[in-house]
């Protein structure tokens, strides 16, 4: 409850590196608003939107409500939804109904389970079982370990545990960021173990060292500026694998930036601090009509560039500039190839 608490509190500063990127316009998109498709894949898995709920709850009494909530919105939208880290029911399972609620809520949707880097195979599979789970989140989230007064003091040993997890559960399981960010060797080394998709959890929006810091006696505020940009955080996943899925999240709260991370090779999108707000401050029905907004401002995106599908939107031209593209050029990641590609060869 204090996560939730200070995440709205602390809120989010917007550099998630976004407005860099612009879109070529193209005067002939040769698009139907009608014909527009926003299914997506993450994996194996398929999907009928590209927005998700990121992970964020449960574990708590209060939760349950929350989850619950979350899950009607995710089913009146139809999107696909994760739980908050499940840890806490794996070592006490009085706990796991917070959880299930997601699932009571939409029992025929896509859910994602959540565990820490720290979990054991045998614990992954408990969490996917305790909410039919399709898909299983791994979060990544050291420096809020390291704010945190209680957090974990030793990361070795994470991805050797990934790798046993996602050759045991069964499910795709996805590596995500919580905020900080991504970069091409540590995605690279995600896919080499056999996760499915990265979640590039990029800085800018929700901030993890700043809601730590507002539980700390003695604040280390210097870990509020950590962190990758979201823009510059997909373009450091997307040049370790450009064949593994990747989610692109940290600050997304418009259907323009889903659209702007999906061109910069994002599969899917991860909202999770302004769908919690919108839920806390409106309800379940408005935050159904906040994700449907979005799908609606994606489409106008995507039939204005010549974009038929969210394969298609992943290859529109886009310029990136600004301090993304000063990132890009000191990582030799050459972004400016992204403004000369087309998005049909001439002849389709
Ligand atoms: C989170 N997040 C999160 N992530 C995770 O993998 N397990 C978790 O338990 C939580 N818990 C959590 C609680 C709250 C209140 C928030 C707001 C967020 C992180 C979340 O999934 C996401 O990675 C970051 O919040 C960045 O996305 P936004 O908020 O900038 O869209």
């Amino acid at each position: 409850m204090d996560h939730i608490r200070y995440a709205l509190s602390t809120g989010q500063s917007g550099r998630n590196g976004l407005a860099d990127v612009r879109f070529v316009h193209n005067p002939l998109p040769d698009t139907s608003l009608d014909h527009i498709s926003l299914h997506t894949r993450i994996g194996e898995l398929v999907l009928s939107s590209p927005i998700l709920i990121n992970a964020m709850t449960g574990g708590a009494e209060e939760t349950e409500s929350l989850n619950y909530a979350f899950g009607e919105a995710a089913r009146a939208a139809g999107v696909a939804m994760a739980v908050g880290s499940q840890m806490a029911a794996v070592r006490d399972p009085v706990l796991a109904a917070t959880y299930a609620a997601a699932r009571r809520a939409n029992p025929d949707g896509v859910l994602f389970a959540n565990l820490g880097s720290e979990a054991t195979p045998d614990q992954a599979m408990r969490a996917v079982e305790m909410i039919e789970a399709d898909a299983l989140q791994i979060h990544l989230n050291v420096v809020q370990e390291l704010v945190m007064p209680e957090g974990d003091r030793d990361f070795t040993g994470a991805l050797r545990r990934i790798e046993r997890i996602a050759r045991a559960v069964g499910v795709p399981v996805v590596a995500k960021e919580v905020g900080f960010g991504m970069t091409a060797e540590a995605a690279g080394r995600l896919f080499e173990a056999g996760v499915a998709a990265v979640d590039c959890g990029g800085s800018g929006g929700t901030n993890f060292a700043a809601v730590e810091n507002a539980r700390r006696d003695k604040p280390i505020d210097w870990f509020d500026d950590w962190g990758i940009p979201t823009a510059a955080s997909l373009l450091e996943a997307g040049a370790a694998s450009p064949s593994g899925s990747l989610i692109g999240s940290g600050g997304i709260r418009t259907g323009l930036e889903a659209a702007k991370a999906i061109a910069l090779g994002a599969d899917a999108v991860g909202v999770a601090g302004a769908f919690l707000r919108v839920l806390r401050e409106e309800g379940t029905e408005a935050l159904a009509a906040a994700i449907r907004a979005m799908h609606d401002e994606l489409r106008l995106v995507m039939a204005a560039v010549g974009a038929r599908t969210v394969a298609e939107l992943r290859r529109a031209p886009v310029v990136v500039g600004g301090d993304t593209a000063v990132w890009c050029a000191a990582r030799g990641i050459d972004a400016s190839k992204l403004a000369r590609r087309s998005i049909r060869s001439r002849t389709e």
